[in-house]
């Protein structure tokens, strides 16, 4: 009798150990340990034994039972805990993947230009200067040499910000109460010069890098916002030959060893004399890049310096220019149009 019972229990425990679901093991268990299972099976002959075996036997299926059920217990942990670890897998969110894609992006690359202009010249001992975007026809215009009947205003295709420009008749920029408007975006960085000469005694190696504004359509080679960067040095017995050493520094520095600058003659207002500076590729062909000149002695006055002790020379050009041509861009405008399959390709 007590054989029939450890048989009972052994198959038992192999169906308990097998079960590979909790479901599986509750359903093994209502065999098992239900009322039509083995052990109960054999429990109710338990009276029909004589009473000396009664107690052993009684006593064996009771052990067996708890057996079972502690197995059973063991067991339903087991697949508790699997089956918790199995769903964590399941439902695991795999953020290394996010991590470790190279999505950063990189600066602009008229930042990168500019950014490359400031570490040239400051290698060339420059000091950098920012000025305002939004600025007054004195700084613009006037303290630069051209006073407001000056042709070369119109050339620059001025945004006032004055209300008055409104009513203005837009070939003149005459407001309709006779007056100009004088708050304007500033058309080129040239202002910043001014304020530079009038805020520090010389001498003055700077240069000033930022935003300028003219009334453009925008095309291939046109924006109404692009980035300009001014030089200004102002010292004694500065001349025109420090300024063509200083252009020729920069395009080494900037381009390569490989490329050349000259100076061609120009006007502009605030120098005199004034000229257009290109720079020549190592193919032998010649880009135009900006302007520059010693800076006109009425510009000088203007900033409270004696032409007599001081003189200096000045160069303006632009950053957008540099970056299209330091890539290879047609048309300027994608830099500006954020088109992502353009940008990646920098
Ligand atoms: N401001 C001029 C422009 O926007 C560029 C320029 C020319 C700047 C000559 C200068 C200069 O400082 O000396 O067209």
């Amino acid at each position: 009798m007590i054989e029939q019972v450890r048989g009972a229990l052994d198959a038992a425990l192999t169906r308990v150990v097998a079960a590979a679901t909790l479901d599986e093991l509750r359903a093994v268990d209502a065999v098992v340990l239900g009322k039509k299972g083995e052990l109960a099976r054999l429990k109710t002959i338990l009276g029909s034994l004589p009473v000396e075996e009664r107690k052993a036997f009684g006593l064996a299926i009771n052990e067996a039972v708890g057996a079972l059920q502690a197995a059973s217990t063991e067991r339903a942990l087991e697949l508790d805990s699997a089956e918790v670890s199995s769903r964590i897998a399941a439902e695991r969110l795999d953020l290394t993947e996010v991590i470790a894609r190279p999505t950063r992006g990189h600066a602009h690359l008229v930042t990168q230009a500019w950014e490359r202009l400031e570490d040239v010249f400051i290698g060339l001992g420059f000091q950098v200067a920012e000025g305002p975007e939004v600025e007054t026809d004195f700084y613009n215009f006037e303290a630069l040499n051209m006073p407001r009947s000056h042709p070369a205003r119109s050339g620059f295709d001025t945004l006032f910000t004055d209300y008055r420009q409104l009513e203005a008749d837009s070939s003149d920029h005459t407001a309709a109460d006779g007056h100009e408007p004088s708050v304007l975006l500033r058309t080129h960085t040239s202002p910043v010069q001014i304020r530079v000469m009038q805020s520090i005694e010389p001498p003055i190696y700077m240069v000033m890098p930022g935003r300028v504004f003219r009334r453009d359509t925008p095309d291939a080679t046109h924006m109404p916002v692009f980035h300009q960067i001014e030089g200004l040095v102002i010292d004694r017995n500065i001349t025109m030959a420090h300024l063509a050493g200083t252009i020729d520094s920069f395009t080494k520095a900037f381009f390569g060893g490989d490329f050349t600058s000259r100076l061609r003659p120009n006007y502009f207002p605030f120098t005199e004399p004034s000229a257009e500076f290109d720079i020549q590729r190592p193919d032998g062909t010649w880009i135009e890049l900006g302007g520059c000149g010693m800076v006109h002695p009425n510009v000088l006055r203007a900033c409270g310096l004696d032409p007599d002790e001081w003189s200096g020379f000045a160069f303006g050009f632009g950053i957008d220019r540099m970056a299209r041509e330091r890539h290879g861009i047609d048309d300027i405008r994608d830099m500006y149009s954020n088109d992502i399959r353009f940008i990646e390709q920098f």
